[in-house]
């Protein structure tokens, strides 16, 4: 989420059928976006939020530091954002004219306000999908602790909130629907959290041959070892926890909270599961997208190998 904010005003501001947040975005800044010059080493990290977006960007600053994590926090000592910044959030997308290459980005807008040459097949996105009951429950928390956020009443107030589309990144389905419909006419790769948390090793091989990263067996084992839930929680800068308290409010949570599927288990009703699962069949029904729901679901199919 959008960390560099100078000031905080957790209004939603209604632009173009998305909604931006008064005060880290300016409307006529993100209208700019479109008309960016994409050069082929640029990288886009796009994700609805809370689906595996700091987890993305510390993968790819892994891979520039070639696996050496301390080299990594000798550049940076305040958050992995300040290396790869939100391209939306006020004063990032001129910074981003002029930065060295690589340019590496992260963002949740929505396809439509993206660098229109990225459908002419220039630069790289990588779009991180996560089971939408998980991203729920995790954006749930994460308003509590983000101050540029609206606290939400409780879990019931934001569950109605989230299935409206009344959040920064509007509808979870229209989000992925129309990013996925973008596949093949971008250089895209499209990866789940939950083969993340599956295969980690495989995952990063998958996304090292997409960018052409031409690293050895033991520098893409440590890029691994420093990605995971419990090694990137113990780095300050992957984890947030320096982020000053007028934006997170360190109190009422963490960024790494569980890193885990099927936490909305815990959280949602009969009534909300079905009624979920009711819309997300309607949404999804011309979309051959399947999540992993369950982690047990992921262990039997390691026993069974
Ligand atoms: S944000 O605010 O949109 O940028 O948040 P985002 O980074 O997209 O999502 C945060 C969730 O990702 C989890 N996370 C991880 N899970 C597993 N392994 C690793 N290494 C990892 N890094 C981040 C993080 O814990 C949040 O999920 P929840 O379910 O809240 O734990």
């Amino acid at each position: 989420m959008d960390l560099n904010v100078k000031t905080l005003n957790q209004q939603l501001v209604p632009h173009k059928g998305f909604k931006l947040i008064n005060g880290t975005h300016d409307p006529d800044d993100v209208d700019q976006i479109y008309n960016l010059e994409i050069r082929d080493s640029d990288v886009f990290v796009v994700t609805y939020p809370k689906s595996g977006t700091i987890w993305m960007q510390q993968i790819l600053l892994l891979f520039e530091a070639k696996g050496d994590v301390t080299a990594i926090s000798k550049l940076n000592n305040y958050s992995n954002a300040d290396l790869i910044p939100w391209i939306e959030v006020n004063g990032n997308r001129q910074a981003f004219i002029t930065a060295p290459s690589p340019r590496l980005r992260v963002t949740h807008l929505q396809q439509h306000f993206m660098p229109a040459a990225l459908s002419q097949r220039k630069g790289k996105v990588i779009y991180v999908a996560r089971n939408p009951k998980d991203v729920l429950v995790s954006y749930f928390y994460f308003h509590k602790v983000a101050n540029m956020l609206e606290t939400p009443k409780d879990f019931d107030d934001f569950f109605e909130k989230f299935m409206r589309g009344d959040v920064y990144g509007c509808s979870w389905f229209d989000h992925i629907k129309t990013w996925y419909s973008h596949k093949d006419d971008m250089n895209m790769l499209f990866i789940t959290y939950e083969e993340m948390i599956q295969d980690l090793h495989s995952a990063v091989q998958k996304i090292s041959l997409f960018l052409g990263k031409e690293l050895t067996d033991e520098q893409l084992a440590n890029v691994v070892k420093h990605s995971t839930f419990n090694n990137m929680k113990k780095i300050p800068q992957a984890n947030y926890e320096q982020v000053p308290g007028d934006l997170l409010n360190h109190h009422q949570g963490t960024f790494m909270r569980k890193g885990t599927i099927g936490d909305w288990k815990n959280h949602f009703t009969v009534a909300q599961n079905e009624r979920f699962d009711e819309v997300f069949q309607r949404e999804m029904k011309d979309f051959a997208l399947s999540f992993v729901w369950d982690i047990k679901d992921i262990e039997n199919q390691l026993l069974a190998l």
